[in-house]
């Protein structure tokens, strides 16, 4: 499907095409009252499942927040009624089933899908196809021979690679600017810590790959410490973080964080440690993870676009479940995945004569 013109354009083809209707209606019920003939009324509501993960996760709760105003903004704009059915599966791929379900025996027109197995949305796949409803999945990026199983299959994220290139590009910008705000000791060699997401998230795997190898790509010197997994989780984040402060004493210079939420679980632990020198980044531009870029404790962070990433889950929905074009001001890649564009926050970076 091929985009057909802005949100206002779309809106006013609409009132158009309503009144079109609505003459058509009368004239067939002037003169073909008798024969049956039905045209399809212009949908004025729709309705819409939302199927979250976890519900305490800090960046899909940003991402809820915004998707819920994103919702209220179109339906000002464009009169037609939104009603979102917003549920969290806990972390249980067997809950967000049959929250998919109820969905569908509730009459959703579209389904907006953050899995919580990215590797097995068959299931929600099947379901989805064998009611005609369309999904729009974000986030935690399913297979491609899922996605390639249906064409209302969509998908809103972020680039994992980019992601984790501009987080390394982050450091390597300072580094050349700055190496004593980076090396920290003056001994020629970044030592890093490094937190990691879940094991089965794309983002993970990906982000900590290539942050690392952007560094070493432009040649700043750096060793790994050490590195561990903690789950998105700032707590668990800090109770590593901890750990390798007591097993490498003034050792570390630097913490690269998947998130922001685990960025802050190490300054939790270097608050506690009073080593707040080291130097942290995370990715994400959450609500508390630009706090603590606001008051210097996080380094910096990677940010997807926000506004525009709910925006595009919003729309594309919206659009599925009114039959219509989809918007192009979302470009998809495979006419399937859109891709959020993402900046670098940083603090810290002091002007150099
Ligand atoms: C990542 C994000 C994490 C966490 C995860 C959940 O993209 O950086 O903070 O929210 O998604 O799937």
């Amino acid at each position: 499907m091929k985009g057909s013109g802005n949100l206002r354009e779309r809106k006013a083809g609409r009132a158009e095409r309503i009144i079109r209707t609505a003459a058509l209606c009368a004239a067939c019920l002037l003169m073909t009252s008798c024969q049956g003939v039905h045209k399809e009324e212009e949908k004025t509501s729709i309705r819409i499942g939302v199927s979250l993960y976890r519900g305490d996760d800090t960046f899909i709760n940003n991402i809820r927040s915004i998707i819920e105003e994103k919702a209220k903004e179109y339906e000002r704009e464009s009169g037609i009624k939104v009603t979102l059915d917003i549920q969290e599966a806990k972390g249980s791929q067997n809950t967000q089933n049959n929250q998919v379900d109820r969905f569908i025996s509730l009459g959703c027109d579209v389904l907006c899908i953050n899995p919580v197995d990215r590797m097995d949305t068959s299931l929600i796949i099947d379901k989805a196809m064998t009611a005609g409803v369309p999904v729009v999945f974000f986030n935690r990026q399913p297979v491609e021979e899922d996605m390639n199983r249906w064409d209302k299959l969509y998908y809103v994220g972020v680039d994992a690679k980019e992601t984790a290139v501009l987080q390394g590009e982050m450091v390597v910008d300072l580094y050349r600017k700055q190496p004593e705000a980076v090396d920290l000791n003056g001994d020629g060699v970044v030592s890093y810590v490094m937190l990691e997401g879940e094991t089965s998230h794309q983002d993970s795997l990906i982000r900590t790959e290539w942050s690392v190898q952007t560094l070493k790509d432009a040649r700043v010197p750096i060793e790994k410490i050490t590195g561990g997994i903690a789950n998105w989780e700032r707590s668990q984040a800090s109770a590593l973080m901890e750990q390798w402060l007591t097993e490498y004493p003034d050792t570390i210079e630097l913490v690269i964080s998947n998130n922001d939420d685990m960025a802050l679980g190490a300054i939790d632990a270097l608050e506690r440690a009073q080593a707040e020198d080291v130097n942290v980044i995370g990715i994400d531009g959450t609500t508390p993870g630009l706090e603590a870029l606001e008051d210097g404790r996080l380094l910096g962070t990677v940010s997807a676009n926000k506004e525009t990433y709910c925006s595009a889950i919003l729309e594309l929905a919206a659009s599925c479940a009114l039959e219509e074009e989809l918007p192009e001001e979302y470009p998809l890649t495979d006419g399937t995945y859109f891709w959020t564009p993402q900046e670098i926050l940083i603090t810290k970076i002091k002007e150099n004569p």
